[in-house]
């Protein structure tokens, strides 16, 4: 596996593959590798035939009082981990390199933002797409692999996409899970042993929605105190939102119809923590 460092020398190499015929897919981290990481560089393995993964703690996306000082951080074992899964080149820059001293651009997607994280994260998802524009442009991959873990992100990397005609395929990859059930995290690592059992609250109360939503339960807002509830009875948690939303827009809803998508943000003792999940009927398209 190739480790470059620079943006000169990644984007020479990258331009060098494309000209050799290569496809490349790219897959964006901030390291401190899990399996729902290593899933996606799977899938971006089986995609392409170079696959490039990026390492990098990106400050703009954090705000005031966040994690990013304490955010874990294991080069080491992240690249012998990348390694083990076929990763071609793992591009690890530091902040001087992706941020260039005087830098005054930042790219910003509208109305999607306004929702969920957006609201309590201010300015989160504006350091998401600036620093994702900026990988998109020194990698320039063919292909970039995104978790629905983080849902929103998501959704606002395809707007961003379209919006600005970038000439990439944007594949989603679905929430990886330890085996009681929790959203793989990096900052899972932050939990004690108690908190991990009032974490579960986040993927129950999924489960929770959709057996309502299944047994006809059709109010958005009663499906929401329902769930606040569950989340409420473990110990140490804290809500920052439960939303019951379109799927496409993120608009909250009132009534389900159709497919409908519960995201939840909720703090666990000092630790934030975001789960989702899809339910009720999608469309037909018959
Ligand atoms: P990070 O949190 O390291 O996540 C990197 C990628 O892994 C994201 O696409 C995320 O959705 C995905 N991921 C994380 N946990 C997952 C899980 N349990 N199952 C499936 N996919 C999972 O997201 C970021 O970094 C940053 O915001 C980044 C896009 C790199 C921009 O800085």
């Amino acid at each position: 596996m190739e480790i470059i460092r620079t943006v000169e020398a990644m984007q020479r190499r990258s331009e060098q593959l494309r000209a050799s015929g290569s496809t490349l897919a790219l897959v964006p981290t901030m390291g401190y590798f899990h399996e729902g990481h290593l899933e996606l560089m799977r899938v971006g393995r089986k995609r392409c035939h170079t696959l490039m993964v990026s390492i990098f703690v990106n400050p703009t996306q954090f705000g005031p009082g966040e994690d990013f000082k304490s955010y874990p951080r294991d080069e080491k074992g992240d690249l012998a981990e990348a390694d083990s899964v076929g990763v071609d080149i793992a591009f690890v820059p530091n902040t001087d390199e992706m941020y260039s001293a005087g830098s005054q651009t930042t790219v910003h997607v509208g109305k999607l933002t306004t929702h969920l994280c957006g609201r309590s994260r201010p300015g989160h998802f504006d350091g998401v797409t600036t620093v994702v524009s900026k990988l998109f442009h020194i990698t320039k991959p063919h292909v970039a692999v995104f978790g629905q873990k983080d849902y929103q992100q998501l959704a606002v990397i395809r707007r961003m996409v379209e919006d600005m005609k970038m000439d990439i395929e944007i594949v989603g990859v679905p929430i990886v899970r330890e085996t009681d059930g929790l959203a793989m995290s990096s900052r899972n690592s932050y939990l004690s042993a108690h908190e991990k059992r009032s974490a579960l609250s986040l993927r129950k109360s999924i489960q929770l929605a959709a057996t309502m939503a299944k047994g006809g339960e059709q109010s958005a807002t009663r499906i929401k105190e329902a769930v606040e509830k569950l989340i409420r009875s473990h110990s140490d948690t804290v809500i920052d939102y439960v939303a019951i939303c379109d799927p496409h827009t993120l608009d909250e809803i009132d009534t389900l119809v159709g497919e409908s998508l519960i995201a939840l943000a909720v703090k666990v003792g000092k630790t934030r923590l975001i789960d989702n999940g899809l339910f009720g009927e999608p469309p037909s398209h018959e």
